[in-house]
């Protein structure tokens, strides 16, 4: 099937509510910096739909983590676990505050953090876990709450790529001591730029709110009780989020369906589908596959994008990157690193058309009957895969 667009990005923001109306009034209003109306009612919606207690938005999804651990009193040489397979920024906050990444491999059929890994790389240094959320599939959070409680340990949960997600009916966010968003432009829901930071503890919000704003103490200007930070949002990025955030159940919708149609149309390929555990709803934040044999990974990729298809491969398991290759926990993370080189994040979009999702899936699907070799195994695939073209 031939589809009229050239270029299928992976993402653009779904950006077709009151965006534009709500960014106009902050210009009219000249109230553009962090400080306006859209603010407090970016917090108090983005608390409602998720349920957190306290929300704190802030300019980034790293700044974010960053606040968790200095509102944490993590020190230099305290050790946080976190898995290897996830974005950089996760771990670069531990290191922002002096403390040591040990890193932890991801289970297989999730690909999320693995709580038996976990356990065995807890120390008497050991203050935190941080759970990420990959790719809006959720963690194994009774297990993790679980350790953290019976090794006393902070258990933070990192959901900038998990906006939409639910571990046993609760949205993510609400498990962790403090937990951190992001609405960097490819994340489900935008402000451009910024993040949110979540808390159960009114002191744990009260200081991460000092601290995003330098240190200032809240009841007397230009007194300053912190070494603080200038990590606050825009009223112009939250009047952003609050226009997406009252289209967040449609663009959540509309990805879910996304992930149904790939599924059904990629089930006879040799690749797997990012399953949905019976305690998750995934929010599918990137749609990906994984694919059998690592080698398909980088031609299948090339072969996408010359039809104009682009996608992303997964992260780089973080240890293996040359800043943290040192650190001894990561030479352990093997199912990581398989998962990392098998990995492609495809187009995952909100106003992504099933024509598109039929292209794409039919270019995927031509890949491997051009490139399946003829083992008895492999012919009985392309006899499969020929029929469904
Ligand atoms: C898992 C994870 N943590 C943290 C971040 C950092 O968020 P930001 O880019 O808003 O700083 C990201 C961003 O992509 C992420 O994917």
């Amino acid at each position: 099937m031939q589809c009229a667009i050239k270029e299928i990005p992976v993402y653009f923001p779904h950006l077709h509510g009151n965006e534009k109306k709500y960014l106009n009034e902050c210009i009219d209003s000249s109230w553009i910096s962090s400080k306006g109306q859209f603010i407090q009612q970016f917090e108090e919606r983005f608390q409602t739909f998720t349920h957190a207690p306290f929300a704190v938005s802030v300019c980034s999804g790293t700044a974010a983590l960053h606040l968790a651990l200095l509102a944490l009193d993590i020190h230099p040489g305290d050790e946080i676990l976190v898995p290897s397979l996830t974005y950089v920024a996760s771990v670069n906050a531990i290191v922002y505050v002096g403390a040591v990444p040990i890193f932890v491999d991801s289970l297989p059929s999730s690909w999320q953090i693995d709580p038996a890994d976990v356990i065995k790389k807890i120390t008497s240094n050991t203050k935190a876990i941080m759970a990420v959320h990959l790719y809006g599939h959720s963690c194994d959070l009774a297990a993790l709450q679980k350790i953290a409680d019976h090794y006393k340990l902070f258990l933070i949960e990192d959901c900038a790529e998990a906006f939409g997600t639910y571990y046993q009916q609760t949205h993510v966010g609400n498990f962790g001591i403090v937990s951190t968003f992001s609405f960097f432009g490819n994340k489900t829901i935008t402000t451009g730029e910024g993040g949110m930071v979540v808390v159960r503890d009114p002191s744990l919000y009260q200081k991460i709110s000092i601290l995003k704003n330098q240190g200032n103490d809240p009841e007397r200007s230009y007194w300053h009780t912190l070494v603080g930070y200038n990590y606050r949002m825009t009223n112009l990025s939250a009047a952003i989020g609050l226009a997406q955030l009252e289209q967040a159940n449609i663009i959540l919708q509309k990805k879910r369906n996304l992930a149904l149609q790939y599924t059904k149309q990629l089930r006879d390929l040799p690749l797997q589908m990012h399953q949905e555990d019976p305690d998750c709803i995934h929010s599918h934040w990137m749609i990906s596959i994984l694919l059998d044999e690592a080698k398909h990974r980088n031609p299948l990729r090339d072969y996408l994008s010359s039809v104009g298809i682009e996608t992303r491969p997964f992260f780089h398991p973080i240890h293996r990157l040359p800043m943290y290759e040192t650190i001894e926990s990561g030479k352990s993370c093997t199912i990581a690193e398989n998962i990392s080189s098998r990995g492609v994040n495809l187009p995952s979009f909100p106003d992504l058309t099933e024509a598109e999702v039929i292209f794409i899936c039919d270019q995927i699907t031509n890949y491997f009957v051009n490139h399946l070799s003829f083992s008895s195994d492999a012919a009985g695939m392309l006899e499969v895969l020929q029929m469904s073209i």
